[in-house]
């Protein structure tokens, strides 16, 4: 609870009342009233002899008559609190209070497209369970290292840390990131032209209002990443939904050329398809061919289990019609909210604005304690031990679910990734399944949840948040609840 200011108190030497008693019911009323809250501690004595100019003892009698009444409470050593009052104030009533919406609230256009899209699938529970997917393992990130090299970073550049910074991102970062980004996958940039974002989903969005007008035509995954779509929504485009085949997303024959395409070519979400090289190439050639960009969302490309990673889309030719997405959500921890765009250079600077205008840019000590982590090489280590982690997590659950789940649902190989997509049979309700799961405290999205048009049904499992007795133990629950 912070202290509070008492701004609102108000002594007029002008009047009868002594201002004893001025200062004893002015502040009756403030806690009567709810304005001054239970638990928030007063001012010290002295502060509010300096700040209502009377005399201490003045102060100390009102004070004492307050507590003595049961509206302040006095405990040594630590100051004097706002009693609670165990009776609903005015101020306590309308917290309770159902919110009131006026029946016709005057919105944008674009708040109105966004009124039933959200960036993840709805949960009965703020708590993490398993199976939700896309969750790395927080319980094993270097808590204490990262706070090392922040204190470093703090003490290091002090004053820098404490001014406002470039919009762009931290060139530390960036010079940090553009190192990165070249040798682990293979895009092609320098510092000047990643931009750092609030997170994947601040880089989607700029996409979005940055290159796209009402109705123009987007291509995006279906079914895809939820993010992706609201982002485009509230751009208030006209979202085309692109079939995923086991090449990646599918080309459909046009004339009608869209203006952005969306896709996740190291490994679709949710499905788990890698782009094949050929599909990468046609894609190109259809952006370049027809001016269309190209967003790669590469959010966890470091966690592949089996051979090298294909190196990014971005790195091949043609890497001037494509954006490329990256995120430290998953190879960090997700309130960081961090992440990164990779802009072709004649968009340098459209995308540099379009982030001052949006938020003038992320916390620089944040961006420079995820600097030192790279160049320190803390974070090659971590990526390296979650991978392995997170291998024998998928082992564990492939394993086990093989055993318990097998003839109900069937999972591809993972080779990379977060989390599984098992298939139903094709009559199955994944919907009606999933909300049965989360019921017995398993939560397991629906493939239907992620897609436009009809999907077949599946449920999206995540794996790596969680160890080998949760996993098994959730896929005995998943078992038991479906009677298998
Ligand atoms: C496909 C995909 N892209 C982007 C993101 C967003 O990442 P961020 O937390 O950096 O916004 C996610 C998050 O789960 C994701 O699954």
């Amino acid at each position: 609870m912070p202290v509070a200011t008492l701004n609102m108190i108000r002594l007029d030497r002008r009047l009868r009342a002594s201002l004893q008693s001025q200062l004893y019911r002015q502040l009756r009323e403030l806690i009567i009233s709810g304005k001054l809250q239970t638990g928030i501690r007063l001012p010290s004595t002295r502060d509010l002899v300096g700040q209502l100019d009377v005399s201490r003892n003045t102060i100390v009698y009102a004070l004492d008559r307050l507590i003595g009444e049961g509206y302040l409470n006095s405990r040594i050593g630590s100051g004097i609190y706002v009693a609670d009052l165990q009776q609903p104030t005015p101020g306590n009533r309308t917290q309770s209070a159902p919110r009131s919406v006026p029946e016709q609230v005057q919105t944008s256009r674009r708040t109105v497209a966004t009124a039933n899209a959200s960036i993840s699938p709805t949960y009965s529970t703020s708590r993490v369970r398993p199976f939700r997917p896309c969750q790395p393992a927080v319980d094993h990130f270097p808590l204490r290292t990262w706070n090392r090299a922040r204190s470093y970073a703090l003490r290091s550049q002090s004053n820098d840390m404490l001014r406002e910074g470039d919009a762009a991102g931290l060139l530390r970062l960036r010079r940090a990131l553009a190192v990165y980004l070249q040798d682990a996958r293979g895009v092609r940039c320098d510092a000047e032209q990643i931009v750092i974002t609030a997170g994947a989903q601040q880089a989607l969005s700029l996409v979005a209002t940055s290159l796209t007008d009402p109705h123009d035509r987007v291509w995006i995954e279906d079914p895809g990443y939820l993010g992706a779509r609201a982002a485009f929504l509230a751009a208030r485009v006209n979202l085309i939904p692109i079939r995923i085949d086991n090449e990646g997303i599918c080309i459909p024959s046009t004339r009608k050329s869209p203006r952005v395409i969306y896709c996740t070519p190291s490994r679709q979400f949710p499905l788990g398809t890698t782009m094949t090289l050929a599909r990468r190439l046609a894609l190109l050639e259809f952006a370049r061919k027809n001016d269309c960009w190209i967003v790669e969302d590469d959010y966890d490309s470091e966690f592949r289990y089996v051979e090298r990673p294909l190196p990014a889309l971005q790195g091949l030719t043609g890497h001037d019609r494509v954006l490329y997405a990256g995120s430290f959500s998953k190879v960090l921890f997700p309130s960081l909210r961090l992440g990164y765009l990779v802009v072709p250079e004649g968009l340098v600077e459209v995308f540099r604005k379009a982030k001052e205008i949006g938020d003038a840019g992320c916390a620089t000590i944040d961006q420079a304690t995820a600097a030192i982590f790279v160049e320190e090489g803390f974070f090659s280590t971590h990526v390296r031990r979650m991978r392995k982690l997170y291998r024998e997590r998928r082992d564990v659950f492939l394993e086990t679910s093989s055993r318990l789940l097998s003839g109900w649902m069937k999972f591809p190989d993972i080779d990379a990734g977060m989390d599984a997509t098992g298939w139903l049979q094709s009559n199955a309700s994944d919907a009606r399944i999933s909300r049965e799961l989360a019921a017995s405290g398993v939560d397991v999205p629906p493939v239907s949840a992620y897609s436009l048009k009809t999907s077949p049904p599946g449920l999206v499992f995540g794996f790596t948040a969680f160890s080998p007795a949760q996993l098994r133990s959730a896929l005995k629950a998943v078992a038991a609840t479906m009677k298998l």
